[in-house]
């Protein structure tokens, strides 16, 4: 008995062993170079525990650049595609979109209403949305939401001035997202989440929950990404369950007050309930959601690094305080969306530091069909994950010289026509880049241009210095806090 057991296990363990092996051969059969992976996690070693999934592409990009337009990959035994040439990163995200219009995520419409959103869904289905919701982004419909978001930023500077009255030294990732929250829950839920009064809020710890992701939650993830079918039966959740009963409830309660009260109100609320008649209050609310997590911490991840940059470079961070304080005095003490659109110097560090530290550092796309890259006689295959990483291309020497440095120049009028095209991807390209680019820049720049013209940013002891990203979080976040001082100016 023992005996059968043991051979059963023997030739069970060859057979896995074998397809395993032959598994790790995928790209290099298909005439690609590939990286070193190994049993179970692939070429993902180490990624969520001592390094993020974007330092590992850069890895790879590094290790393959300018040897092959692009270099496979194994998310686990999945095979995925990391492209490094920047026609072949034009193709997919533009040229030929047709034939990467998805981006393979995870969701379930049923088990996790929330997940099924613009973000994830495929084909024609994302398509109908894109067109449904692209009206909502324009810059008419931001201009509208501008004196909500005016009136909260000042707001969070006051609650400052009285905060830095006690203390040396602000968390301002933390500062930055208790913005954010108030922005987007006041625009997309049409609530007053108050998170920039009350520290550590309800609403505060949910939101901290949807992208706070533990190592287990981002392999799960991972997993259910490479296995959608599988990640379904076992109920996987995108958004972890007390979450998304919390989102689903407040933006159902937002409805029923707008109806009961007949508020009337310019805001995403507004807008998205306009298109009632076509999608049920799940698919508005998986939406609003999508605004929340799109919304809130890239442009608080923005702030931060653009604060870090600017406490380290104390001219920079005059220069700027000068056009916005100039700006605003010469228009009765008023900013207006024009105004912080037309600010020259404040979009150029904004753009620098997106660069540096693009808020999401890789764009996802899945081959819907056999893919040929032109000139070559790799074919990359259907069903193929592919993720591009903004984060290595942004940080290469040969397109952004001295990448390490901070220089707000390369975006000036003469030099940003000189930035190589598809080089430089901080909202991602093509038909499915980012859609709400103007609203993450304006809650942004107003954030900055609020901050710069009140405070003066320095570092602190704690500010950390170089900065290292947390493992498991698919955003950059710096691990241990971002430790600025403020000090009133006077
Ligand atoms: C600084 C702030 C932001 C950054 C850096 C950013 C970046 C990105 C990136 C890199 C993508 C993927 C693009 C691609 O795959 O080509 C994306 C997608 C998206 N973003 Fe943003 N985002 C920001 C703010 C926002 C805000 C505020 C919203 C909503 C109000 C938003 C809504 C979306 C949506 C809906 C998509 C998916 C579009 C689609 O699949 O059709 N984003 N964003």
């Amino acid at each position: 008995m023992n005996i059968q057991f043991l051979s059963i296990f023997i030739v069970l363990f060859t057979l896995s062993y074998l397809w395993v092996k032959r598994r790790f051969r995928f790209w290099r059969d298909r005439g690609f170079l590939q990286g070193n992976p190994s049993f179970p996690f692939g070429t993902l070693k180490g990624v969520g525990r001592s390094t993020t999934s974007a330092e590992n592409l850069d890895y790879y990009y590094k290790k393959f650049k300018g040897k092959a337009p692009a270099v496979g990959l194994y998310n686990f035994l999945s095979p995925t595609l990391l492209p490094i040439d920047p026609e072949l990163i034009k193709n997919i995200l533009v040229r030929d979109f047709q034939s990467f219009h998805d981006r393979g995520f995870y969701f379930d419409k049923e088990g996790d209403p929330l997940s099924a959103s613009i973000l994830t869904l495929n084909g024609q289905d994302w398509k109908d949305r894109r067109v449904k919701l692209s009206p909502i982004f324009t810059s008419g419909k931001m201009k509208m939401m501008f004196d909500i978001l005016d009136g909260i930023s000042d707001k969070f500077v006051r609650t400052i001035v009285q905060e830095i009255s006690n203390i040396d030294e602000l968390e301002m990732r933390s500062w930055t997202q208790r913005l954010t929250i108030d922005n987007i829950g006041n625009v997309a839920f049409g609530i007053e989440p108050n998170c920039i009064e009350v520290k550590n809020s309800e609403f505060e710890q949910k939101c901290r929950r949807i992208t706070g992701l533990t190592f287990f939650e981002s392999l799960q993830f991972i997993f259910a990404t490479e296995f959608p079918n599988l990640g379904r039966k076992l109920g996987v959740k995108f958004i972890p369950k007390e979450v998304s009963s919390f989102f689903l409830e407040a933006f159902i309660d937002a409805i029923k007050y707008r109806e009961n009260n007949e508020v009337n109100r310019n805001d995403f609320v507004k807008l998205l309930l306009e298109l009632k008649d076509i999608y049920t209050t799940k698919e508005l609310a998986s939406e609003a959601f999508l605004v929340f997590i799109g919304g809130f911490e890239t442009s608080s991840t923005l702030m931060t690094f653009t604060l870090y940059e600017l406490a380290l470079n104390p001219d920079i961070q005059e220069r700027l305080r000068e056009e916005i304080t100039n700006g605003i005095e010469e228009n009765d003490g008023k900013l207006t969306y024009d105004m912080l659109f037309g600010f020259k110097y404040l979009d150029m560090v904004i753009n620098e530091s997106l660069r540096k530290y693009p808020p999401i550092p890789n764009q996802f796309r899945r081959a819907a069909k056999d893919y040929q890259i032109p000139n070559t006689k790799l074919v990359i295959p259907k069903g193929t994950n592919i993720q591009i990483n903004s984060f290595s291309l942004q940080r290469d020497p040969e397109y952004f010289p001295n990448p390490e440095k901070f220089d707000p120049e390369r975006f000036n009028e003469e030099n940003i026509k000189n930035v190589q095209p598809y080089t430089n991807l901080p909202f991602g390209d093509g038909p499915r880049n980012c859609l709400g680019m103007r609203f993450g820049l304006m809650q942004s720049k107003m954030g900055i241009a609020k901050i710069i013209k009140s405070f003066v940013v320095t570092t602190t002891k704690r500010t950390p210095i170089p900065v290292k990203f947390i493992p498991p979080n698919p955003f950059l976040a710096p691990v241990g806090g971002m430790w600025l001082n403020l000090t009133k100016v006077q």
